[in-house]
């Protein structure tokens, strides 16, 4: 019995060592407005990290912002759906790949504002800021997911 559970522990590692390593091909739908260059920077980055974007553009942001219950003090540019969960502004994909692995009950994840350095707003010769993800909850509750560099 006791070889029958380490057995599972060693399967249950490996699954998730898996599963922390690709996205393989996952789609996730970013809304974004067609004039904004970041939007496009973010979704390349995201491609080129193994997940299938597909780009939806629309002239009111605003309106999806409401839809889809993103905190307005949370809002960025483009806001991203993945398996149920909102992924808004310029999220590193290692917190994306998190979320999707841990799947804990939130709405989704978000990096407020467009922080310098992020992914898809690097800037050549200017330093990158620090910024938080932030975890955030139907009920309003927010909790920090991450913090950058
Ligand atoms: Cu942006
Ligand atoms: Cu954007």
């Amino acid at each position: 019995m006791k070889k029958f559970y380490s057995l599972l522990a060693a399967l249950a590692f490996l699954l998730s060592a898996c599963a922390s390593q690709t996205a393989d091909g996952i789609p996730i739908t970013i809304y974004r407005s067609p004039t904004c260059g970041c939007c496009g920077a973010w979704a390349d980055y995201v491609a080129d990290n193994g997940f299938k974007p597909t780009e939806e553009n629309t002239r009111d942001m605003s309106l999806v912002k409401v839809k889809y219950h993103v905190p307005i003090e949370l809002q960025s540019c483009h806001t991203a759906i993945i398996d149920g969960y909102v992924i808004e502004g310029h999220v590193p994909v290692r917190e994306i790949k998190r979320l999707l692995q841990e799947r804990p009950a939130a709405l989704g994840i978000a990096v407020g504002g467009m922080p310098i350095g992020s992914p898809g707003m690097e800037v050549a010769d200017v330093e990158a800021e620090p910024f938080n993800v932030i975890l955030f909850y139907a009920d309003g509750t927010q909790e920090i997911y991450a913090n950058y560099p």
